[in-house]
């Protein structure tokens, strides 16, 4: 197994679940001692015992919400105090409410960029003394291509996820000054795509429904991401491996974006098209030949 986290401290926000779970287990795993912390107590103490029960090393904060600088201090300087500083951050928390812009609620409006963006921050500006002097120190923040332009955050262009992808655009934009404000702190960002957590199942429904087929055929690899997908980005982004990326955006989404969510060729649509071109030359390029004698 990979160890390229032996002995790094690594504060992971929102451990109780989904894809922090995850990357709390697979850190630990390659030699990381991991700080996490979750607002939903419980959860937080779970996975303390998952990752403790796979041989790992963790410290997990229950009920810590981090809108409250205070309690973002709290983490951080614990972080440092176990274990003497701050190697990587994996801004990961997120809450957010649903809303359209033409109906939501102000105070779910607000409470979304809360605890979207703010609590990103938060935690950064309260690790960031306890990393600065750290040799490779590594922050990661996680987005969503819900907030990058073009499209709403769910198919069928529904606007519910409004403020959050107001939030993640901010986020991404966050880490992008904050990778220049932080050097030679290296700051990027992952931008997931639709993934397969206990939340999100119920949302994207089983494969052969329609509403999961309208994630799927948006994409080009033929299927729902996985938290792993999401973790193996992030830990290559803040090893040593990536010690000379820093200030990037990278979408983990099966390849949404980079087909616009046009997703794979449909043969009903391109075997016409292709069918009356074949074989022939378009006005431009007859010309480019003509010219080119
Ligand atoms: N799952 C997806 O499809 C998807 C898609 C795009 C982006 N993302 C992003 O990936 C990240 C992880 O997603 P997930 O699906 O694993 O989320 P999740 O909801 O399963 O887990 C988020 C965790 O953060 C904790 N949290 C929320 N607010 C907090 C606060 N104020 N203080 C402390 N802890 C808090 C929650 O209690 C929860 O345990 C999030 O940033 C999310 O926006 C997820």
């Amino acid at each position: 197994m990979a160890d390229r986290f032996r002995d790094k401290v690594v504060v992971i926000t929102g451990t109780g679940a989904g894809q922090a779970r995850t990357a709390a287990l697979r850190f630990a795993a390659e030699g990381a001692l991991v700080v996490g912390c979750d607002v939903d107590g419980p959860a937080a103490n779970e996975t303390e015992r998952l990752v403790r029960a796979a041989g790992g090393t963790i410290e997990c904060l229950p009920d810590v919400d981090l809108t409250v600088e205070s309690e973002a201090e709290r983490v951080m300087g614990f972080a440092a105090d176990r274990f003497g500083g701050i190697d990587v951050l994996y801004n990961n928390a997120t809450r957010w409410a649903g809303g359209s812009p033409t109906t939501m609620d102000p105070d779910a409006f607000r409470w979304t960029i809360t605890n979207v963006l703010d609590l990103s921050w938060l935690a950064t500006k309260r690790a960031y003394p306890y990393m600065r002097d750290r040799d490779g120190a590594s922050i990661v923040f996680i987005g969503s291509i819900a907030g990058i332009g073009g499209w709403t955050g769910f198919p069928g262009g529904s606007s519910e996820t409004f403020a959050y992808g107001c939030a993640k655009a901010a986020v991404i934009r966050m880490a992008s000054v904050l990778a220049i404000e932080l050097a030679p702190i290296r700051v990027n960002v992952v931008s997931p795509g639709p993934i397969r957590t206990v939340t999100t199942e119920p949302v994207f429904g089983e494969p052969g429904t329609p509403f999961h087929a309208l994630y799927r055929d948006g994409m080009l690899v033929d299927r729902i991401g996985e938290p792993d997908d999401v973790v193996s980005a992030a830990m290559f982004l803040t090893s040593s491996e990536a010690s000379w990326v820093t200030g990037q955006h990278l979408a983990v989404d099966g390849g949404f974006l980079g087909s616009h969510g046009a997703g794979r060729p449909d043969p009903a649509v391109t075997g016409p098209i292709a069918a009356r071109f074949s074989g022939r030359a378009t006005r431009a390029s007859r010309q480019q030949s003509i010219e080119g004698l």
